[in-house]
């Protein structure tokens, strides 16, 4: 069997049983087996495939039909252009966040009115996406990252030893903000915020094979961005920023919860591509 039969015959088998973007997933699957390139698995269309990678893919197309996310069968996901192991242990990050970092980066660099190097706290850090982008675009700030599951933190720091960051980024385990040991310039957080009447709604890749610690917000699905807001005030330094990722429509609740807990600060939402409202920014 050639490459691009392969690659036909998995995407079509992708497609029928309703795998969305068949064709880049086949793709994904073969890159795996075959440690080839996008353009290579294109361009070689003679290459043959071996019979042990025969059996690999069919073992792979398998999984991927009983739902897993690719992501975790290939263990990777790019995520602001950087290259990021993952596993069932973690949250795959999604491109949306991708704004939470940009909104962070734009703020430390306009902030030249805060000490230098900048701390800055990434709170439900998962794999140690956002602290890690944030690192290697701002090589100056001081990191402290934290999450609440051990595993997690176990995938964050085999992240930070690949990018080579374990000087500049703190892995810290505890709830929220409670194990960052000093005030911060900075906040970035995306807690799991999807209300409990909505997670059987969520496609089976997630409910499946996500961990539920990552994505379950309680009832209003603000449980965790409550807390934290509860434990900001005496965790950020004057002048500095919180930046939250929040769901589709939930800035009308979260509005009343930003004043409940501080009365002078400015709120401001910044849509991402589709004109969602993701992120919060609370400036001290
Ligand atoms: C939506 S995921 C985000 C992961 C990663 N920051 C990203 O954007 O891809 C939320 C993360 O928050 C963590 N988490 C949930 N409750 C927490 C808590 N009380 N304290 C600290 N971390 C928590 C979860 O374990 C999970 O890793």
């Amino acid at each position: 069997m050639t490459l691009t039969q392969a690659l036909q015959q998995s995407a079509h088998i992708l497609s029928v049983n309703g795998i969305e973007d068949s064709y880049i997933e086949a793709r994904m699957l073969l890159g795996h087996i075959t440690k080839l390139s996008p353009v290579q698995i294109y361009t070689r269309t003679e290459q043959t495939l071996s019979q042990e990678q025969k059996g690999s893919l069919h073992e792979l197309i398998e999984r991927r039909l009983r739902r897993e996310p690719t992501a975790y069968i290939v263990n990777h996901r790019e995520f602001y252009g950087i290259d990021f192991y993952v596993d069932s242990r973690v949250l795959i990050p999604r491109p949306e966040t991708e704004l939470l970092v940009d909104t962070a980066v734009e703020f430390s660099k306009n902030s030249t009115y805060l000490p230098n190097p900048l701390l800055i706290a990434d709170i439900g850090t998962g794999c140690g996406a956002i602290a890690i982008s944030l690192a290697l675009n701002l090589p100056r700030s001081k990191i402290y990252a934290t999450d609440v599951s051990y595993s997690a933190l176990k995938v964050a720091r085999l992240n930070c030893e690949h990018h080579k960051v374990t000087r500049q980024v703190t892995l810290l385990q505890g709830n929220l903000l409670e194990p960052v040991p000093e005030p911060v310039d900075l906040i970035v957080a995306n807690l799991p915020y999807v209300r409990n009447s909505e997670l059987e709604n969520l496609s089976p890749e997630i409910t499946r094979f996500e961990p539920r610690t990552a994505i379950d917000g309680g009832k209003n699905g603000l449980k965790c961005i409550r807390q934290l807001l509860e434990q900001a005030e005496e965790k950020t330094s004057p002048r500095g920023c919180l930046l939250l990722e929040i769901g589709q429509n939930q800035e009308k609740e979260v509005v009343p919860l930003i004043y409940r807990y501080f009365k002078k600060v400015e709120c401001k939402f910044i849509p991402d591509l589709n004109g969602i409202k993701r992120v919060v920014k609370v400036t001290f």
